[in-house]
Parts: C-alpha cells; structure tokens; sequence
C-alpha cells in the first residue's frame, strides 16, 4: 500500500490505521508462564488460519451467487481464488512442522480443552462446502446450539448441488461435459471444483501428518477426540461425489 492508492483521501488514516494493527498485534496472547518461546508461532499460525477462513467464507459468498446465476467463467474466476487461499492456509501449517515433540508438551497443558475441533468457520467452510455426513451433522450439534454461522451455511444448497443446477440452465449434464469437446468452460470449471476438494483433503491430510508428528500417532486430542485417528477418517470425506463417480465411467463403471 502507498500514499499514492489514496482514492478518496480521508484524512488521518495511514498503514497502521487502515489495518488496525494496534489492536490486531495486541492479540496474541501467550498462556504459559513463563512463556514459552514457541506458544507465539502456535497461536499466530492458528490465527492466521482463521483470518485466511474468513477469507474464503467471504469469497464462497461470491462463487454462490456466481453459480446459483448461471456464470461459468465468473464462478470458475472465484473457486480458483478459493483455490489459492486454501493452498496458503495448507502451506503455513508446515511452520508448524519445527515445533519438536517435546517443545509442544511444555505448553500443551496450557491450552486447555480448546481444539481447533471448535473452530467455526471451519466448520463452516465444510457446511458451505457441501459436507453432509451423519457423522458431522451429529458431532456439529453435539457441544449445544449449531452456531449461527454454521447453521446458514448448512440453509445453503450444497456446491455440488448448485454445480448440477448450473450444468442443466446450460442444458447439458456431467457426462456431456466429459465426453464432448463443446464444453470448455463447463469442464475447467469441474475440474477447479474437483481441485478444491483435493486442495481442501491436503489440508486434512498435512493437518493429520503435523499432529502425528507432534503429539504422536495414537494421542487423543485436546478436545476429546481420538486424535490422528478421528482426522484420519475425515480425509476420505467428500463434497462433490458425482465428480468422483463420472471418472469411472472411462474404466467400465456404472
Ligand atoms: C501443534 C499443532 C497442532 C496439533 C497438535 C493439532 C491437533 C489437533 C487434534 C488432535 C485435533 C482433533 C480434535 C481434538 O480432539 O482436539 C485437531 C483438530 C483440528 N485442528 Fe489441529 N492441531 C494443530 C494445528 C492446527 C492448526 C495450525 C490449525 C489451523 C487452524 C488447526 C485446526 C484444526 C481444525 C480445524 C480441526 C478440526 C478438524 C476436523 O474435525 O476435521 N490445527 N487438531
């Protein structure tokens, strides 16, 4: 930013305003005592995560109206934004990965029961996502009221669903769109819905490899679950089935 993007010019508001940076840096708020030099990269990796969410939360808003009118390249436009962000938010957990066994355990205790297991947005994005397992409707509604965020973004249609409506306002279906060549637009825009979801599943899978490589492979997490073995079972987790499915009609599927 410089003093030259100044459209508008108010008065008084320079780079440390703008961003309110005072209260922002003023956020991070180590618990062990005496600090542990490392609790600050723990808690700044955790909260860059949930600004980069809120981020995508926004940015899902866009894609929504995008397809649910139709817009192939201007939704293609907005999951490829989704895309970037959700490999930024991947690729800062490996900060993650210079914090030794033995380093965590000295401030573990600290943290309490909290878990990213209650992260909001989180679960948001999945609601937003398309996530519709029995198993995460029922851990959602376990710990009290589905927080408002979440329950909106499971009001929504799914994205595979409102992918679907968008291929029959084309008139075509997903196996048109695989098989004839007519349909550019309408593949990269799948295949980018297809890239979310891996991107979205390396995710969960750096996240698993990090919390084995810390706590161990077998250790139940701070908010009550199995640990690695629970976040294993997430990564098979999809939110787009009939893109999975059409792939094998190539090698003699149904
Ligand atoms: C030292 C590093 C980390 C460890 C040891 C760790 C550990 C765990 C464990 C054990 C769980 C399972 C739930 C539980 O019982 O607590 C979990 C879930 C979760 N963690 Fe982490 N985590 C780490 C870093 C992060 C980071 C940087 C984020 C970024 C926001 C994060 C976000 C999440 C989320 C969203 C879940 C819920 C996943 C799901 O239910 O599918 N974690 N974590």
């Amino acid at each position: 930013m410089s003093a030259h993007d100044s459209g508008g010019e108010p008065r008084g508001i320079d780079y440390g305003s703008y961003l309110a940076l005072e209260e922002l840096l003023e956020l991070q708020r180590p618990r062990s005592t005496p600090e542990h030099p490392d609790e600050l990269l723990f808690i700044i990796v955790h909260q860059a995560s949930e600004l980069w969410f809120k981020v995508i939360l926004h940015e899902f808003d866009a894609l929504i109206t995008r397809l649910a009118s139709g817009d192939a390249p201007a939704s293609l436009q907005a999951i490829k934004r989704i895309n970037g962000l959700v490999g930024i938010v991947t690729n800062q957990l490996s900060a993650l990965d210079t914090l030794p066994p033995q380093r965590f355990a000295q401030f573990r205790g600290y943290l309490g029961s909290s878990s990213g297991s209650q992260s909001i947005q989180f679960r948001a994005i999945e609601a937003v996502s398309g996530l519709r397992e029995p198993h995460f409707l029922h851990a959602l509604a376990e710990h009290g009221p589905i927080p408002a965020l979440v329950q909106r973004a499971l009001e929504r249609p799914t994205l595979q669903a409102l992918f679907e409506s968008l291929l029959t306002k084309h008139g075509v279906t997903i196996e048109q769109i695989y098989t004839s060549e007519k349909h550019t637009t309408l593949l990269l825009l799948a295949e980018e819905l297809l890239e979310y979801e891996q991107g979205f599943a390396r995710w969960r899978f750096l996240h698993v490899q990090l919390v084995e490589r810390i706590i161990g492979p077998g250790t139940g997490g701070t908010g009550g679950t199995l640990g690695a073995k629970y976040l294993q079972k997430t990564i098979s987790q999809r939110f787009f089935p009939d893109l999975w499915a059409i792939r094998a009609k190539f090698y003699g599927g149904p």
